[in-house]
């Protein structure tokens, strides 16, 4: 296979651990994260193509390619400028399924991609005289918490297949549990009784001094999980402010003399805003600005009234798990680049799953 706009590889993880895949072939302009896919899947950079998509010529032939352009692109509907790039993205990704001679290709965006125009182009392309004509597309609309991962995070896949469609990934947990179905992975599950334990209490804001080689140049890394259990350094007045919202609340329970000046003009909107998570839930939608709670419910859900409490955001390190990865893979990049791919990743046991649903449909072919 071959994966497309590959970041840091959560949809290579996801697809390897499968079992039924391997790699040929990765493009991913950010260096950093071409660095982190390489460490995990490519040690000898042989097939990351660290650059951007238009100049990846050299196709490889391949069964399936899989990937999810950048989403900002089609985020501000609105405002949108025709000349973005990364709107025209997604025809890059059409280019290359048809030059690697794909029987099929998974397309991972946003939800909200399914209510874009771009979104209907890639239909248009897949439909009788489009680019991808003998291609049949399959539109899921996917929750990574029923699929293992911690995390209430929606997704639009499509599955494009000349093969034959596919079935709908099978769910395997669920908020509410009937059959064989689990409860959804809580927090604490994850945090406190993995194999790497997340204490709640982290004092270090550095990641180790380490470096790597990464096509001639230097890159913080390689690191491991436990490394990114990294916290930031929050201003007092803003520790002041988390230590006021108890898990499931956020900046409207702030008393109105820590309220922001800015804010107490906007009294709706952005609930989630400066919010704390619940130990016994999944995380909200894990964004690049996880390290930030001015930015979403990113606060650490240990809280206590007059008790302990951790006002502070993820670190890096619970992102990643709350994103579904495990202590296996490696991080390359600043602080910041890390944080990026760590957002903008697909989890790993999302992919898997619909790794899982195309594999069956390829074997059997
Ligand atoms: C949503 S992320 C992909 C995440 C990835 N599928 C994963 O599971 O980890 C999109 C990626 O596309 C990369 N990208 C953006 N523009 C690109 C371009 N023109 N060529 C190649 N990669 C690009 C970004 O750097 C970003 O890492």
């Amino acid at each position: 296979m071959l994966d497309l706009f590959a970041g840091c590889g959560g949809m290579t993880r996801g697809f390897l651990d499968q079992g039924s895949f391997s790699s040929v072939g990765a493009v991913e302009i950010d260096r950093a994260a071409a660095a982190t896919y390489a460490a995990n899947f490519d040690p000898t950079g042989q097939h990351i193509h660290a650059n951007d998509i238009s100049e990846y010529t050299d196709v490889p032939r391949v069964d399936l390619v899989i990937g999810g352009p950048p989403c900002q692109g089609f985020s501000a509907l609105g405002k949108r400028d025709p000349a973005d790039v990364r709107n025209q993205l997604w025809r890059e990704f059409v280019r290359v399924v048809r030059e690697s001679d794909a029987r099929m290709f998974v397309f991972e965006n946003v939800d909200r991609f399914a209510k874009t125009p771009e979104f209907q182009l890639l239909l248009r392309a897949a439909s009788e005289d489009g680019e991808l004509a003998d291609f049949d597309t399959q539109v899921f609309r996917l929750n990574a918490a029923d699929f293992g991962t911690p995390q209430k995070r929606i997704r639009t896949i499509v599955v494009g297949s000349r093969i034959g469609p596919v079935e709908g990934p099978q769910q395997t947990h669920a908020k509410t549990p009937v059959g064989d179905l689990r409860r959804w992975i809580s927090l604490r599950e994850v945090f406190l009784e993995g194999a790497v334990v997340l204490q709640p209490r982290v004092r270090e804001t550095w990641l180790p001094e380490s470096a790597v080689q990464f096509q001639g140049h230097e890159i913080p890394g390689a690191f491991k999980l436990r490394d990114l259990h990294v916290t930031q350094n929050h201003a007092l007045i803003s520790e002041i402010r988390y230590a006021h919202i108890a898990p499931g609340q956020g900046r409207f329970d702030l008393p109105e003399k820590l309220q922001y000046p800015c804010w107490r003009r906007h009294t709706r909107g952005a609930g989630d805003v400066l919010g704390r998570l619940c130990w016994d839930e999944p995380s909200v939608t894990i964004r690049t600005a996880f390290f930030r709670p001015e930015k979403g419910r990113f606060l650490h859900p240990q809280w206590e009234n007059g008790g302990e409490q951790v006002n502070r955001a993820l670190t890096h390190a619970e992102a990643a798990v709350v994103q579904g990865f495990d202590d296996r893979h490696l991080w390359c990049g600043s602080k910041a680049e890390i944080a990026r791919q760590i957002g903008n990743a697909v989890p790993p046991p999302l992919a898997r799953a619909v790794a899982e649903t195309v594999a069956r449909r390829l074997l059997t072919s």
